[in-house]
């Protein structure tokens, strides 16, 4: 049995479109139920669902042996795990944004600290940082903050509250990561699972 981490958010619905587009029918469905469940069992692949930022949390630990999990969240914090490879979806931007007419911006919210503070601190700008648990596109519209760092896929969340993209910081990928150990040591199961969702 091997165990691969998803997550709940919406790289989910681009992995199981992903696996929709390519006709890999077996994993849809068990994928795809209405149900609380945090976890599903497809042969012996133990599927189980995540918050984006646990994913490399269980997979550094073992109790998963590889997950998909987004570019930013790799790019957040630093994890001890092997970053395998970039996966065929997932594909967005963390971008800083604002209203429209924004002067200098002095403060930023984010979900992104650390992303943000490398990004202002390598552009010698001196930007005070708010963090936020998401939502973020509502601090400008309050004045809580000048701008935001975040992620932008369609760019419908921008548009829908009236903000508009001012740089962009860099692209977002999925990644395939993997545990350091379980990775060799399930080599097989691995090679097996990955090779039938053509990943490798
Ligand atoms: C993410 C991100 C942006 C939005 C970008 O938020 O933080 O708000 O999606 O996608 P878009 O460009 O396609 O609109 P999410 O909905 O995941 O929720 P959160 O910010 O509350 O965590
Ligand atoms: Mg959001």
């Amino acid at each position: 049995m091997i165990t691969v981490a998803l997550t709940k958010g919406r790289l989910f619905k681009d992995f199981t479109d992903y696996l929709e587009n390519n006709d890999l029918t077996q994993y849809i469905k068990p994928l795809s139920e209405e149900t609380r469940s945090l976890y599903t069992v497809v042969d012996n692949v133990k599927f189980i669902f995540a918050k984006g930022p646990d994913v490399p949390t269980y997979v550094e630990s073992g109790v998963a042996d590889i997950g998909i999990a987004g570019s930013d969240i790799i790019a957040e914090d630093k994890f001890n795990i092997l970053n395998v490879s970039q996966l065929p979806f997932g594909d967005c931007h963390f971008s800083v944004a604002g209203l429209p007419g924004q002067g200098e911006m002095k403060t930023i919210a984010t979900k992104y600290t650390n992303v943000a503070s490398k990004y202002f601190r390598e552009k010698k700008m001196d930007v005070s940082l708010v963090h936020l648990n998401g939502s973020v596109e509502l601090a400008p519209l309050l004045g809580l903050t000048d701008g935001i760092v975040d992620i932008v896929q369609t760019g419908n969340t921008l548009k829908d509250n009236g903000l508009i993209e001012y740089e962009k910081i860099m692209d977002i990928h999925a990644r395939l990561i993997a545990n350091k150990r379980t990775f060799y040591t399930k080599e097989d199961e691995i090679y097996k699972f990955l090779t039938e969702i053509g990943v490798f």
